[in-house]
């Protein structure tokens, strides 16, 4: 069964009717849905025995000049597609207008230090409380125990398991991989925005990172730095690239000689289009 709850009040009656001594898992989405967004949830629904799945456009992860305002909003078409593939017991939390999250007089934000600096937060000022702010809140309405997150925003997910364990959240974090379409291209409500040939340019992105991971694959870390160099320098001279980088992939800190897996991450810009991705990698470092 499907339930659809529109304010934050009708969340907490039916919380107080039915949640008792249930398991509940949490899947935070902007909507918009596509594949990812319902691996996520069919995991949730394999180890819950209620699922939350959350549609909301968080104005505060926002900056002026992104895309808040033509944001795909699709309610109706995601509950449809729910329940297409769901028989089991979701509850759909998408508040009615922004003062359901953020009330007036809503003045607390939830800040993540450095790892919130680098990559898309360099790129996107303030992205990241926003994100943070936002699903602090969605923990604390859900009572979940369980939240699922994709790799596919792969800083997002250390920025979330970060505020976890610095403020003992009682939730267990788990991260999806990431759901392509055939071409390779990682899926994203952003696609949508790209042309049949702003989509080929875009496919520079992941074909990158598996060009990088092929190099990996065959040489130590220490071996594979030329090569490696070569793609990066040629890529990153690119101006499309917001950034193009290998890290630890525990951390995002630079790799050293105790990494045993690194995450390539890249940002590419396609016109007005954003898009991300990543993979991870292991590696025997020299
Ligand atoms: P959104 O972009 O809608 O993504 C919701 C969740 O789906 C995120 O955890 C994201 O990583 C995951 N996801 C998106 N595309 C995916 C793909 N191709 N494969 C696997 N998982 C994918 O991320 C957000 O919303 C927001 O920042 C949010 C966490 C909801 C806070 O507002």
């Amino acid at each position: 069964m499907v339930k659809v709850i529109r304010t934050v009040l009708e969340l907490k009656q039916y919380q107080s009717e039915f949640f008792e001594g249930k398991s509940v898992g949490l899947v935070p989405t902007m909507g918009n849905l596509h594949e990812g967004h319902l691996s996520l949830l069919e995991r949730s629904v394999s180890e819950n025995d209620i699922s939350i799945i959350t549609i909301f456009v968080n104005p505060k992860q926002f900056g002026p000049n992104e895309d808040f305002d033509k944001y795909p909003r699709t309610l109706e078409q995601d509950v449809l597609k729910i329940e297409d593939k769901f028989s089991e017991n979701i509850l759909v939390f998408a508040p009615k207008d922004n003062s359901e999250i953020y009330p007036e007089g809503f003045d607390t934000t939830i800040q993540v230090g450095a790892l919130t600096k680098i990559l898309c937060g360099a790129n996107r000022p303030g992205h990241f409380d926003g994100v943070t702010t936002v699903v602090y809140q969605l923990f604390s309405l859900s009572k979940a125990t369980n939240a699922y997150f994709g790799q596919k925003d792969y800083q997002q997910v250390k920025v979330i398991e970060k505020m976890t364990t610095d403020l003992h959240l009682p939730i267990k974090i788990t991260m999806m991989p990431i759901s392509r379409d055939q071409d390779g291209l990682a899926r994203s409500s952003r696609n949508q925005y790209l042309s049949a040939s702003d989509r080929e340019t875009a496919l520079l992105l992941p074909r990158t990172l598996v060009e990088i991971e092929s190099i990996l694959k065959e040489e130590t870390w220490v071996n594979s730095m030329i090569k490696i160099n070569e793609v990066l320098e040629s890529r990153i001279a690119d101006k499309n690239w917001d950034y193009l980088e290998i890290l630890d992939a525990s951390n995002l800190k630079p790799v050293n000689e105790n990494t045993t897996e690194v995450v390539l991450v890249g940002a590419f810009r396609v016109g007005s289009t954003r898009l991300i991705d990543n993979r991870k990698v292991e590696i025997k470092y020299a």
